[in-house]
């Protein structure tokens, strides 16, 4: 089996292509930091592919998934993690902006061109890593959320359409709480382990699910958040 993760230099998505390699998949690997994939890929050269990859330059960022998928000789999952998450309690327009570019954008530009080439291939699976912050707007970072709300609601709509075509492809929706990897900033609660976080995603992905949030009590938390009255949400 074959799978291409963009965002795949650290976090959820090196360890989703770790965890994917030592299950005897194919992997091809994305990012800007070119250097760290060529690492992940001398550990395995037969079954990593590493590819650079900026999603903020979507003519070249899909020019170089297409040219990936040909070198694996297609492609059976395509997980988009990549993402930033700037705090911004300044509210300044320059983080907002940015974030909406990789977030919204370079997402929809990598989404779009994974869901055409399994529609082309008749089958596939189309992992997108959005948030818990899906959940809710917050103050300290709207666009953050704002734009991990996009990624849930445009992952619905894939997975409405392929249905609607009667497709085997698959949509899965993955939410994650607080992981601990590069984008976590400041004091937080309940930081998950990345192999932690991991594990439950691939065991998500395995079953096909259309939403995974991990970890368990996580998923209070995110109930919580989307029923929480305005007045107490406002406090936390
Ligand atoms: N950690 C958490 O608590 C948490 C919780 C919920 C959701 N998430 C989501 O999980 C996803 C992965 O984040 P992470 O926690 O694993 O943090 P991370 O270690 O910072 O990983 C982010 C990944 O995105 C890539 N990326 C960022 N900008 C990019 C760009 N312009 N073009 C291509 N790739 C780009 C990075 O690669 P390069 O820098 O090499 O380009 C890196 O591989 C993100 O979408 C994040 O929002 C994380």
């Amino acid at each position: 089996m074959r799978a291409i993760i963009i965002g795949a230099t650290s976090g959820i998505g090196e360890g989703l292509a770790k965890k994917m390699l030592a299950e005897g998949w194919q992997v091809g690997v994305t990012g800007r930091r070119i250097e760290l994939l060529e690492a992940m890929a001398a550990t395995a050269p037969d079954r990593v592919f590493a590819e650079r990859m900026d999603v903020t330059d979507p003519v070249a960022a899909e020019a170089g998934l297409a040219a990936l998928i040909e070198r694996m000789g297609g492609a059976d999952m395509i997980v988009v993690s990549s993402g930033i998450g700037r705090l911004n309690k300044a509210l300044e327009t320059g983080p907002e902006l940015e974030t909406i570019d990789v977030n919204v954008v370079g997402f929809t530009h990598m989404a779009l061109a994974a869901i055409r080439h399994f529609e082309g291939a008749g089958a596939g699976h189309l992992v997108i890593i959005s948030s818990i912050a899906s959940r809710r707007g917050d103050g300290a970072a709207p666009a953050y959320n704002a734009s991990k709300a996009y990624q849930a609601s445009y992952a619905q709509g894939l997975r409405k359409r392929v249905a609607r075509k009667g497709l085997p492809i698959t949509v899965t929706d993955v939410q994650p709480g607080f992981v601990d990897t590069a984008i976590v900033q400041g004091k937080v609660f309940w930081l998950q382990p990345v192999e932690k976080a991991v594990d439950q995603i691939w065991a998500g992905m395995q079953a096909r699910r259309s939403r995974v949030t991990v970890t368990k009590r996580w998923r209070f938390v995110a109930w919580a958040m989307q029923r929480a009255p305005e007045r107490l949400w406002h406090k936390v």
